[in-house]
């Protein structure tokens, strides 16, 4: 859940990593660190945000470097637990992101040898341990340490006075970046594509050496060759591109987002398991759950498949009976939830399906296959495009099994969003302002929409906020609800309309502010709201796009007048690889 980066080439290696570091700081973003090998080895390392840091890379100086930017596991965010971590004659500097899982046993093993530690941190055995064999062949002294290390790791490590950098993977990713006269290695491509688009993905068990001009790379003591890819994204798509927030750009992008995943998955020929099986399972988290759920009604309703959702936290140590396929559902590709949850249900014999937007991220190893959702890197710690991109996948995926009967729509769907994009929504962020507690409801596919808007509004404006199916708000919540407490409705045409007014009715007569979502020209809808939102596409599947955009504004647009982080909200991190 940390961004590992190291540059070794003919660069100011000190900046490079740590500019390279800034772009990966959605996946961590407590304290950060650099160190240098030269003699004596180097180190800068604090709490805090790299964005805050000023030029702390100024005392650095040299050709090559490792860096991390950190979200806490073992022990709490400090200058102390800062990777990297040394060994004790600061010889040796470790970067790591993933969790050792039999750290205290090593440890006390290492204490009981007369080492020193100096953090909390599990990495620092990983020091240690390397201290104890290196005499000279950096390389050589990580391949005998590794076995003895139980968990998920993206390393790197450098020796003083050593030219190389040596890399290595278990569970957790790693890239490559070959460059002119320079190699590269990250937890993702972000930091690399400004330098280079000539990438090489690591599998687990990887080892690899790195000079400016080679990259030499074994598994198991034999040396093996990785294909080279070659990045299509632009350098803007990690960047914030004149936008103030990565969120709110990739907002903006959505509606490229969806008609790219629609088109793209026409052009190639995903996987056609779903017409084949009497059920399916869906496991994901956090947003991705949503759009499972959106998936499931759909599934249901249009394709009389039965589905069930489950988070995956819930699947790995609950295991319901399960057969068919499983489908995991993740942005990142690297949720560990998501991925034990996947190796169970292989383990269960089912087939397995992985929807993810990393190209090459664990996921897609553990599935049987993978579709990609075509996102583009989501940078914002709150997902906005990759949810819109999982919806054109389910989408796409709907329309193959009812054999083409919705393309047309489908062709056209992204308008939706484009309309959605031009809505002034400043009387609703008026009304979330001063509230304590929003509820988001619908029901059918719009309830997990609610969900959804909630989730945003509370992960980056920290109002709190509940999504409920409409019907459920009577069987408790009713107690929460006065006039200091919004709620947000949505309420499109349809079999549920005619409830849904009752609901809102009942919610009316509380005192509660409602902000309602529905057809443009509902003046029943409009009369009755305090601020009434058309829902462009209301009455078709688009509908639900359109309904997505609005509420991920709301939350964005409430988080900004508060003056929210928006895009590294406290406590989170992009990319949820512990569990
Ligand atoms: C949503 O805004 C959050 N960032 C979070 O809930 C996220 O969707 C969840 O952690 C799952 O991530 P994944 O899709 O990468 O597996």
């Amino acid at each position: 859940m940390c961004g590992i980066f190291g540059y070794i080439g003919r660069g100011r290696a000190p900046e490079i990593v740590l500019e390279g570091l800034k772009r990966l700081e959605y996946r961590g973003y407590d304290s950060f660190g650099i160190a240098v090998p030269g003699n004596p080895l180097q180190v800068v390392k604090k709490q805090g945000r790299i964005s805050d840091a000023g030029d702390c890379a100024a005392s650095l100086s040299g050709p090559v470097a490792i860096g991390h930017t950190r979200w806490a596991t073992h022990g709490v965010p400090s200058d102390a637990n800062a990777h990297p971590h040394l060994d004790c004659t600061g010889t040796l500097a470790v970067v790591h992101n993933g969790i050792i899982e039999n750290y205290s046993i090593l440890k006390r093993e290492l204490v009981a040898r007369g080492h020193v530690f100096r953090s909390e941190t599990d990495t620092e055995v990983i020091a240690h341990l390397l201290e104890e064999v290196y005499h000279g062949d950096l390389k050589c002294a990580v391949e005998t340490i590794l076995p003895r290390i139980k968990g998920s790791y993206a390393l790197l490590v450098i020796a003083r006075g050593d030219t190389r950098i040596i890399a290595a993977r278990q569970h957790s990713p790693l890239v490559l970046g070959m460059g002119d006269g320079a190699s590269f290695a990250a937890s993702d491509m972000t930091p690399i594509v400004e330098h280079t688009r000539r990438v090489m993905i690591l599998e687990d068990g990887d080892i690899a050496s790195l000079t400016p001009d080679t990259i030499q790379i074994s598994n198991g003591g034999n040396p093996v060759e990785r294909k080279e890819e070659i990045i299509r994204w632009s350098v803007d798509a990690a960047r914030k591109g004149g936008f103030p927030h990565f969120m709110i750009k990739e907002i903006f992008e959505q509606p490229d987002v969806f008609s790219d995943t629609i088109r793209t998955l026409r052009s190639e020929d995903p996987p056609s398991l779903l017409k084949e099986v009497p059920q399916v399972t869906l496991i994901a988290c956090g947003s991705s759950y949503h759009a499972a759920l959106v998936f499931k009604y759909l599934l249901e309703e249009r394709c009389r498949i039965p589905a069930r959702v489950e988070y995956a936290s819930e699947f790995r140590y609950f295991t319901p009976p399960v057969e068919g396929l499983v489908i995991g559902i993740t942005q990142s590709g690297e949720t560990a939830d998501t991925l034990m949850a996947l190796r169970i249900a292989a383990l269960h014999n089912c087939s397995t399906l992985a929807i993810a937007n990393a190209v090459g991220s664990s996921v897609s190893r553990i599935a049987d296959h993978t579709i990609l959702m075509r996102a583009g890197p989501e940078i914002s710690v709150a997902a906005t495009k990759s949810f819109i991109a999982e919806l054109a996948v389910f989408l796409h995926l709907i329309d193959m099994i009812r054999e083409g009967a919705c393309a047309a729509r489908l062709d056209y769907a992204h308008r939706a969003i484009d309309e959605a994009l031009l809505l002034d929504l400043s009387l609703a962020v008026e009304c979330c302002l001063p509230a304590k507690d929003i509820f988001f409801v619908g029901r059918g596919a719009y309830y997990p929409i609610a969900l959804e808007g909630a989730l945003k509004m509370k992960e980056i404006s920290y109002i709190h906020a509940e999504g409920y199916a409409a019907g459920e708000i009577k069987h408790g919540p009713f107690a929460l609800l006065s006039e200091h407490t919004p709620v947000i409705a949505i309420c499109p045409p349809g079999d549920s309309y005619g409830v849904m007014m009752s609901n809102i009715r009942e919610m009316k007569a509380r005192g509660t502010p409602l902000i309602l979502l529905g057809e443009k020209d509902d003046r029943d809808l409009e009369e009755i709201s305090d601020v009434f939102i058309p829902l462009p596409w209301a009455s078709s599947v688009a509908g639900l796009l359109s309904a997505t955009v609005i509420l991920q504004l709301l939350a964005y647009h409430t988080a900004n007048a508060l003056k929210r982080d928006i895009d590294k909200p406290r406590n989170l991190a992009k990319s949820v690889t512990v569990e």
